[in-house]
């Protein structure tokens, strides 16, 4: 069964994109096969994996407005194993359109429920709790909350974890936060030490063991159009989303017992 994990925070740059793009890949690595679904109007999951604009036609906006699942949409991506659901700018046009819909909230989920022949689905969120993102945590099995570790790490993630709970309320009772994930962590830098030891302390076992370290190799991967575990596979970052994949398996298996 595929199972489908929307990576969400709506504070900007904390680092969703890399994480999906870099988890997905990771995952492929293993031989799973991966569904990326850009959900957020910038396009920087399409971007960072080398989608050319010319080449997002259809793309997630035309199937939420379409309410349909046109298949021309899926795009293989240079990663074996990966493929992707593209967006560009237009799909901010789709926060508005959506607001008419009848059950605006499961436009995502009734399209996600017809694709077949993965196992995951990963979906990058945009940095708002808008209905994009509620449309992905309504057709999501769980949540990734990147946190960059900064003084700021915990504010508004209260806002985050209501949103989560209205939605298990209203919509899908079964979401649950799958882990929190410390990005851009400096081990040389006190302050993220204590970040990481005070999210640690308020979320104890959600918050995952690996931690995705500082690596400039990481935000240069992106301009080359390509996930960092192929542009420096050796990089600290690499293999930090390379162990993040390692770990979600294991705690999967550990729960399918
Ligand atoms: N571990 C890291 N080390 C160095 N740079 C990083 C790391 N993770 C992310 N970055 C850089 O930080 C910036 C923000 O990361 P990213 O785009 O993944 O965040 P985001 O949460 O998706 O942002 P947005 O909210 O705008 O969608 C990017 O320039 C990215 O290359
Ligand atoms: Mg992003």
């Amino acid at each position: 069964m595929v199972k489908i994990i929307s990576v969400a925070n709506q504070k900007g740059g904390v680092g969703k994109t890399t994480t999906s793009i870099n988890l997905a890949t990771s995952l492929s690595a293993i031989n799973k096969k991966i569904l990326l679904i850009d959900a957020d109007p910038q396009g920087n999951a399409s971007t960072g994996i080398g989608i050319s604009y010319e080449n997002r036609s259809p793309n997630l906006y035309n199937l939420i407005v379409n309410e349909d699942l046109d298949l021309n949409a899926i795009k293989k991506t240079i990663v074996p194993g990966l493929d992707i659901i593209t967006a560009n700018t237009n799909l901010a046009a789709s926060e508005i359109e959506l607001a008419e819909v009848k059950n605006r909230e499961f436009v995502l989920s009734n399209l996600l429920s017809k694709i077949e022949g993965y196992d995951y689905i990963l979906i990058d969120c945009p940095p708002a709790l808008g209905l994009l993102t509620i449309n992905a945590l309504v057709a999501s099995h769980s949540i990734i909350i990147p946190l960059q570790s900064e003084f700021f790490a915990l504010e508004g993630i209260s806002s985050l974890v209501n949103s989560i709970e209205l939605i298990k309320e209203s919509f899908n009772p079964n979401l649950i936060i799958e882990g929190i994930l410390l990005t851009m962590v400096d081990k040389r830098n006190s302050l993220s030490s204590l970040v990481e030891k005070d999210v640690r302390d308020h979320f104890g076992e959600t918050v995952y063991k690996t931690t995705i370290p500082r690596n400039v190799r990481i935000s240069e991967a992106p301009s080359h159009g390509k996930p960092a575990i192929l542009y420096d596979v050796n990089s600290s970052g690499s293999v930090a989303y390379i162990g993040l994949a390692r770990e979600i398996l294991e705690k999967q298996g550990l729960t399918n017992e």
